[in-house]
């Protein structure tokens, strides 16, 4: 492929780990299991995989509470294996993203223990560390502040109290975050996804917020004193510098409380690669979707991104509902698949959630089966993330083919139907429907970098738009509705690459899509 680069052209794939695929019977998904999958996801012809946390952690925050950023848990294997992962990954030409978790460490990381250790000691300003708390408040409830008795001050933790946040205004603090990186840029790893970046700098006179209304002490704030400050850009500066000066490196950031303007500040050249634009609010009540909801944000993102840098998109990820649950009902999949051909379709790079490509829907759980503390917490208004993070379903034997022990969290129990295994035999599959997405964007530069014009369909439930290059154009008809909706083509000999409602012949200046019908033309 021309000028293929994999973290602009390519799809990428989120493993979470823990639920992936268990090599030992321990219930727990492990980077063994994962190497045995490399030929499943080198058959969907991902070009990067993304892996959650892997690090050793207390999982406080099921492993976002990291206590050695250099080292991998002892339950998902070894460095050696690692090593392995990297090297297997490679040779199947996909690339290796590390979750980077460097706004709070774990209460047990050795930095902290020793911060907390006494007022004198020389790490103790490597945390936030106040005489008294401000208004500031946790994410996971209540106020971000916690006493401590044996030193007699406060530290501030924006996520767990478990999680307490790193003083980056301290150069040493920075110079170690970058070590970091470098740790894992020298053996091999390709990128990385940056974990609530923008809230890595507070405001060093610890002001408190502004008020505004809202539900949550914490959206009760305008967050200008602990998140998106202007300290932050140098930093992006320095990181992209470090990792410019190896081959082919990337990093994506996760926004926090993302909206495009943040995405479009933090991205481009001199700053991150790319940051997350996702395309749901989980928080809202009733799940937006529609034509319209979809072409306003591609336009909006169009719009900031200038094409300056190229917009890393998802459906969703392990910390919200699966794309699924929250536009499909029962076990039909139309929805599912207008979401992913968007996905695979539109300007930007796509990232896809374990599970999503075989329509995986999230697990019901009972109050005492909650194991995320954000579900504890705030149950049963928020009920948690653990819903998306059930084990992946290869197959119908026991356990999924997930594990052959009893795993560390429920199947859903329609795996014995919606499975890896029965998706790959039927050719009109979710999970052969992705493939031959993925390919089409393989073989179609328009859709990987082409430029993108969005129609003016006669009827408001049609998205449909058109992908450019000096090859050729490309069509992309989504029908939203589950009526027939007529859709107006731009003059052109259009042949169908792609539908999910079979269609052989050549299209005129008109067709007529069916409902929820997916189509993708080409014109030369
Ligand atoms: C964002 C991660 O995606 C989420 O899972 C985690 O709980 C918070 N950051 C804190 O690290």
């Amino acid at each position: 492929m021309e000028d293929f680069l994999w973290w602009r052209d390519g799809v990428i794939y989120q493993v979470y780990p823990r639920s992936f695929v268990d090599s030992n019977g321990d219930g727990f998904g492990d980077l063994r299991g994962i190497i045995a999958k490399l030929d499943y996801l080198a058959f969907l012809r991902i070009d990067g995989l993304w892996l959650s946390p892997i690090y050793p952690s207390p999982d406080k925050d099921f492993g976002y509470d990291v206590a050695d950023h250099t080292a991998v848990d002892p339950r998902y294997g070894t460095m050696e294996d690692f090593d392995t992962l990297v090297a297997e990954a490679h040779k199947r030409g996909i690339r290796v993203i590390l979750d980077m978790v460097l706004n709070h460490t774990s209460d047990q990381h050795p930095w902290f223990v020793e911060s907390r250790s006494s007022r004198e000691d020389p790490k103790r300003d490597w945390y936030l560390w106040q005489e008294g708390p401000n208004n500031w408040a946790s994410v996971f409830g209540g106020s971000g502040w916690v006493y401590d008795e044996a030193t007699g001050q406060y530290y501030f933790h924006m996520f767990l109290k478990e999680q307490p946040d790193l003083n980056w205004q301290n150069p040493e603090v920075r110079q170690a975050q970058l070590e970091v990186f470098r740790f894992w840029l020298e053996r091999g790893v390709d990128g990385f996804r940056l974990d609530v970046f923008n809230a890595y700098f507070k405001h060093p006179g610890f002001e408190d917020n502004p008020s505004r209304f809202g539900l949550r002490r914490f959206d009760r704030q305008i967050h200008v004193n602990d998140m998106d400050r202007p300290e932050m850009m140098p930093l992006l500066g320095e990181l992209r510098s470090l990792l410019d000066s190896y081959l082919e490196r990337y990093s994506v950031g996760e926004p926090f409380m993302p909206t495009i303007e943040k995405t479009a500040h933090y991205a481009g050249e001199g700053k991150l690669h790319t940051a997350f634009h996702f395309f749901y609010d989980d928080m809202s009540l009733i799940p937006k979707w529609g034509a319209n909801h979809f072409r306003r944000q591609m336009l909006e993102l169009g719009k900031a991104s200038g094409g300056v840098y190229l917009p890393a998109l998802a459906m969703n990820n392990h910390d919200s509902t699966r794309t699924a649950s929250r536009y499909c009902r029962g076990e039909d999949d139309a929805n599912a698949r207008i979401a992913m051909a968007l996905l695979l379709t539109v300007r930007g790079t796509p990232f896809i959630y374990y599970g999503e490509e075989i329509g995986m829907r999230n697990i019901s759980l009972s109050r005492k089966e909650i194991m995320d503390p954000v579900g504890r917490y705030y149950w049963p208004v928020i009920k948690g993330r653990d819903g998306c993070r059930a084990p992946m379903q290869w197959n119908d034997s026991p356990q999924a083919g997930f594990s052959t022990g009893k795993p560390w969290l429920k199947l859903h129990p329609d795996y014995t139907k919606r499975n890896v295994a029965a998706q790959e035999n039927d050719a009109s599959s979710m999970l052969n429907f992705t493939r031959r997405l993925i390919a089409l964007r393989k073989e179609y530069r328009a859709l990987r970098d082409g430029g993108i014009i969005f129609l003016e369909p006669p009827q408001k439930d049609v998205l449909a738009y058109l992908r450019l290059s000096p090859k050729g154009t490309i069509l992309v008809g989504l029908n939203f509705s589950n009526k027939s909706r007529k859709l107006d083509l731009p003059p052109g000999d259009w042949q169908p690459l792609l539908t999910t409602h079979g269609r052989d012949v050549n299209i005129s200046s008109e067709m007529e899509l069916a409902p929820n019908e997916v189509s993708l033309l080409k014109s030369s």
